[in-house]
């Protein structure tokens, strides 16, 4: 028995022994395949290249890096919590998305992740056609952590090219105050051929609507910037950025007459963003955004006066006919429905966080509106000119923090001046990927640098 037991683990180990002859070979194999594929895939970055710091000041330190910044974060309102980095921020057009943009950029940047950048010299993303895996820079980081740059919902590339963990988060805005800004930016009116005051202009433009239409999109006008042939600014306009499909490019799907795909389209949109932010109410959506990202007070202030001037205006229908808003709530009733189901939705999280929710609001209200003239002051001098500090104080939400002027650089007034130093930054590092990448061939026309 005994001796018989002997032979049959001597036997099992002897075949233990054997697949262990035949298996550590092909392992030294495979491990070595691996170690020189990282080798060679990873540029092995240049390790005399110093970033440029955001903003070059003759003197001083102007580097805006946080060192040592801790992963974990107190959260002031509740336990500790986990600081979320994985984000994609759907930028749509004048909802105030360059001031959030400025936001998540100083962000990004202060602890060096890996934001996903457009093109080349490009600012969108492919924006008003929906996104395409060609349509971001390639990253020897591995992944990207951030997506911020104008982009159309298309979650089959973003959900692909981003981490699980991701968190979306939008932003809307009242339609009809919407269309005054997208108006005035797009220089619609003119562009159509309407001159005159400006409440004038969009009663002409909305008195025959068509017409307006087919000169402002047709392909005789040449002064439109960034806006393709047959897209339509004016209609719908925060709806198709969030992905629904309403018949652009022509040929494609278009469900704007369909009440139930709309509806079951925006409650798709309400499962897969966790947090859509309204502009009417925007501080009420930062302290939403700070809580579900676990982020400080530090990380959410932004400036948004000499950005967006008309969001410290109320938004206003007055001095517009009655039948203009309600022709309006017609042609563009798509945006309508977003904005009310998104602005609920807000409202009943909001409810759900209790009446302290209220009270941090009112407390970050008075920490930003100091930030903010702290900023402007900065803005009214060059960026080399040495500002101390401004000091916010401690509350029960936050820590003390400091923020200097470069910080304020980085939140503005110029919303792209952090994508243009992080392209820098993309140029060196990722380098061999860029090359590769330009190797591909892409036949399509991009109008300016859109
Ligand atoms: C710049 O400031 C940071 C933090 O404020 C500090 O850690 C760093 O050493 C400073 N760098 C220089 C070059 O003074
Ligand atoms: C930022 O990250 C890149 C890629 O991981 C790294 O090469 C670079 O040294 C980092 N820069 C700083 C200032 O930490
Ligand atoms: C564009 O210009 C051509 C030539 O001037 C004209 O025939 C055509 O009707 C114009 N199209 C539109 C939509 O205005
Ligand atoms: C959003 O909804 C809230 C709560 O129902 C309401 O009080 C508020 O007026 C709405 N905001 C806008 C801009 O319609
Ligand atoms: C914060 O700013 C104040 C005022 O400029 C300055 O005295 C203090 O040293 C700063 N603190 C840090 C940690 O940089």
């Amino acid at each position: 028995m005994l001796h018989r037991s002997w032979t049959c683990k001597y036997k099992r180990n002897h075949k233990i022994l054997l697949v262990a002859i035949i298996l550590f070979p092909l392992l030294v194999y495979v491990c070595l395949l691996w170690y020189m594929m990282h080798r060679l895939l990873l540029p092995s970055g240049p390790s005399h290249i110093s970033l440029p710091s955001p903003y070059s000041s003759g003197t001083g330190n102007n580097s805006i890096y946080e060192e040592g910044h801790s992963h974990i974060q107190p959260n002031h309102h509740d336990e500790m919590c986990r600081e979320r980095r994985n984000l994609v921020f759907l930028k749509g057009m004048k909802c105030a998305t360059n001031t959030l943009t400025g936001m998540f950029s100083r962000f990004a940047f202060k602890r060096n992740l890996s934001v996903a950048l457009p093109k080349g010299n490009l600012i969108y993303h492919n924006w008003p056609y929906p996104m395409t895996w060609r349509d971001v820079r390639p990253t020897g980081r591995g992944e990207y952590n951030m997506l911020l740059h104008h982009a159309i919902y298309t979650p089959s590339v973003m959900h692909a090219l981003m981490p699980a963990d991701t968190v979306y988060v939008s932003i809307v805005r009242q339609p009809f105050s919407h269309l005054q800004s997208v108006f005035r930016y797009f220089k619609v009116a003119e562009i159509a051929g309407i001159f005159g005051p400006e409440e004038k202009q969009l009663v002409e433009y909305f008195s025959d609507a068509e017409r307006y239409e087919r000169a402002y999109t047709s392909p005789n006008s040449t002064k439109r910037w960034c806006i393709p042939n047959g897209f339509s600014v004016t209609r719908n306009l925060m709806s198709h950025c969030h992905g629904i499909p309403l018949g652009f490019p022509a040929g494609t799907r278009d469900v704007s007459h369909d009440a139930a795909a709309i509806d079951a389209f925006i409650r798709q949109l309400g499962r897969s963003f966790e947090l859509v932010m309204i502009v009417e109410h925007l501080y009420e959506s930062v302290i939403l955004l700070r809580r579900l990202m676990c982020w400080e007070f530090k990380d959410i202030v932004f400036v948004t006066s000499n950005v967006t001037p008309s969001l410290n205006k109320e938004h206003s229908a007055k001095g517009y006919p009655r039948h203009i808003i309600e022709f309006h709530k017609r042609w563009s009733h798509v945006d309508y429905l977003l904005y009310d189901y998104f602005n609920t939705t807000l409202w009943n999280h909001i409810s759900r966080h209790g009446s302290e929710f209220h009270r941090e609001v009112k407390a970050f209200k008075t920490v930003q509106n100091r930030i903010e003239k702290y900023c402007l002051t900065v803005y009214d001098h060059s960026s080399s000119e040495k500002f101390p500090d401004h000091t916010a104080a401690s509350s029960k939400w936050n820590r003390k923090f400091n923020i200097s002027a470069n910080d304020c650089w980085a939140l503005g007034p110029d919303p792209y001046k952090l994508m243009v130093k992080m392209k820098q930054q993309s140029d060196l590092l990722d380098k061999p990927f860029l090359q590769e990448d330009a190797k591909m061939a892409d036949s399509r026309e991009y109008k300016g640098l859109c």
